[in-house]
């Protein structure tokens, strides 16, 4: 029995296992998403356009705002200590290509999404904190100082993107939360609505997904709430209307979505490590020695231009998180 008291199907999970479970990390077959790009240029369809809920059409590329009310928010200044020396994926390669199994176990859920409905959106703060809270998301925005960043974003599956995020410091709602002295870790979680995210039907996960991280982690400068991308707010592909960005670990880290946060003394168990803990562990920092049990971590694809670069020590932000870890033994690390 899985410990949230659900049982898990070992073998359905097994017969329906996620990308990335599967023998090859590059799992998503790119014939097959090639070919239905061509499928749609042959229908007269820009390769944005997707048949959404209902049949109506629906651009991925422009899939944010239209019924957002913080779209008068953005963009946001740019953050200029938080740089990158690679390209900013395009926005339209980002946006049809995510993993939000909340909508389907492959990368073109885009149009699946748009089914999530984010306001009214609140977020309940629980747990060890003076003074329990639940927050409405326009609310929140208003007391945040929002900014843009530019982050690199590895995913376990050896892929990778550079995104414009824009969003608040995890820090900044550490301290509207004002945690006790034994709070020890953060715990997320997303909503849980099968109707609208038929993906949640799938009842071999263990949904909610759940993530977490220690509040040291949660106090590091980049260690960052996400609100918009693309100097707007946030798709609903990407997770809105509020996920996280932890640019040192390995994208599963950075849950979508987010409907609750609390503060615990116990290490929470992530959606992932409760499914596969040999695999996918608590710490997920990006180390390019470190290989999957099942493939190389050494290289990775950037997603729009195809080229293979090495891996970097956590993904390339060890001046600035290395010293969280030191001293931690008897822990897988990177995985
Ligand atoms: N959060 C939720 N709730 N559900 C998910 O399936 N996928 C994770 C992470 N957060 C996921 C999630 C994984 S595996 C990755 S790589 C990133 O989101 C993908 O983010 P992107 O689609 O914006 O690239």
């Amino acid at each position: 029995m899985h410990k949230s008291g659900k049982y898990i199907n070992l073998s359905a999970y097994r017969a329906n296992r996620p990308s990335w479970a599967l023998p090859e990390h590059d799992a998503t077959p790119e014939a097959a998403f090639l070919n239905r790009r061509e499928l749609l240029k042959g229908l007269g369809m820009g390769a944005g356009l997707v048949a959404g809920i209902g049949g109506t059409l629906f651009d991925a590329g422009q899939a944010y705002a239209a019924e957002d009310p913080s779209a008068g928010l953005y963009p946001v200044k740019r953050n200029e200590a938080f740089k990158l020396s690679r390209d900013i994926t395009p926005e339209k390669v980002n946006s049809e290509y995510n993993n939000f199994y909340e909508f389907g176990s492959h990368k073109q859920i885009s149009a699946a999404a748009q089914s999530l409905k984010i306001r009214p959106w609140e977020i309940a703060i629980d747990g060890l904190v003076e003074k329990p809270m639940t927050i409405g998301i326009d609310d929140l925005l208003a007391k945040m100082p929002l900014e843009e960043r530019l982050y690199r974003h590895r995913c376990v599956e050896a892929w990778s993107m550079t995104i414009p995020w824009s969003g608040f410091a995890l820090s900044e709602l550490v301290k509207l939360a004002k945690p006790t002295s034994g709070a020890k870790f953060l715990r997320f979680e997303t909503f849980l609505d099968p109707d609208v995210a038929t993906g949640q039907k799938q009842t071999w996960y263990p949904w909610p997904y759940v993530e977490a991280v220690t509040i040291e982690e949660a106090t590091n400068d980049l260690a960052f709430m996400v609100t918009g991308a693309y100097g707007k707010p946030l798709a609903k592909q990407f997770g809105s209307p509020l996920r996280l960005a932890l640019p040192w670990k390995f994208g599963f880290k950075s849950i979508k979505s987010i409907v609750k946060i609390s503060f615990t003394d116990t290490r929470p168990k992530s959606f992932w490590e409760s499914l596969n803990a040999k695999e996918y562990g608590f710490w997920a920092n990006v180390n390019p020695e470190v290989p999957h049990p099942r493939w190389s971590q050494a290289d990775e694809r950037i997603l729009h231009t195809g080229e293979r670069v090495p891996t970097l020590l956590f993904n390339g932000y060890g001046e600035q998180v290395a010293s969280l870890y030191e001293g931690i033994k008897g822990e897988q690390l990177f995985r």
